[in-house]
């Protein structure tokens, strides 16, 4: 959606809050031994006393308040009875709806002790979010997003996820514009919006760069079982910086 009043900016801010509260407690609370359902229910508990609905739940039936993807499933991991283990790289996605507005994050880490090679990529996915977020600007192209994912990660040795795109988001959870591309196309002659909320999600892997779906019909995961990791914020398009809707 366009927001530029202040009752839209105030609405999609609230719903981004709260989706960036649930996610920042989920990972503060995943532990080794505990199943992917305990942590998705101390998230989708914490959206319900805010007064938030899970939107993965709502919108599209799926089975979890929110994705929580054990790698090599880098996106749409169904919480379950999977225990954690010790030195796991996890991605935790947190997208709510609170007023009729949508907020959507999220992000990787790993669960207990890292290596060296988890925690080098969990970096350049986070600093890469941080550098798309310093050039998205109003009246920019739209497609400096995938320039600058594609970039940064192949500067560090990493390829994107072509297959996985951020959106639009609003007062749906996915809006218009419906596909923003993790790699540069060239063809694409979108410009970004004054007032446009983003969902913009970088994902990175050490391998190919493309998901396939596993058999439970929503898990998505590296064809070459490669790691992966993914950082999302919503914001909003301003002349400016963007504004960061999904902070704590
Ligand atoms: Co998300
Ligand atoms: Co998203």
């Amino acid at each position: 959606m366009i927001a530029t009043d202040e009752k839209d900016i105030n609405g999609l801010r609230a719903a981004g809050k709260v989706c960036a509260q649930a996610m920042q407690l989920m990972m503060a609370s995943a532990r080794p031994g505990m199943t992917t359902l305990e942590l998705d229910q101390i998230g989708e508990e914490f959206l319900k006393k805010n007064g938030a609905t899970s939107a993965p739940r709502a919108m599209y039936n799926f089975p979890g308040g929110t994705c929580i993807s054990v790698a090599p499933v880098i996106a749409h991991g169904i919480p379950g009875e999977h225990v954690i283990q010790d030195g796991e790289l996890i991605n935790i996605d947190v997208s709510a709806e609170l007023n009729g507005y949508f907020g959507d994050t999220g992000a990787s880490m790993v669960v207990g002790a890292s290596t060296p090679e988890y925690d080098k990529l969990l970096a350049s996915g986070k600093a890469i979010l941080e550098k798309v977020l310093t050039r998205v600007r109003a009246g920019k192209p739209l497609n400096i997003i995938g320039r600058t994912v594609q970039q940064e990660a192949n500067k560090s040795g990493y390829n994107p996820i072509f297959d996985l795109t951020g959106h639009g988001i609003g007062r749906q959870l996915h809006d218009k514009p419906s596909a923003v591309y993790n790699f540069y196309k060239p063809d694409d002659r979108r410009a970004l919006e004054n007032g446009l909320a983003l969902a913009i999600e970088p994902f990175l892997t050490t391998g190919q760069g493309h998901v396939v779906e596993k058999a439970d019909g929503w898990s998505l995961k590296t064809v070459d079982n490669t790691i992966a990791v993914q950082f999302e914020h919503t914001v909003i398009v301003t002349k400016g910086e963007p504004i960061i809707l999904t902070l704590p």
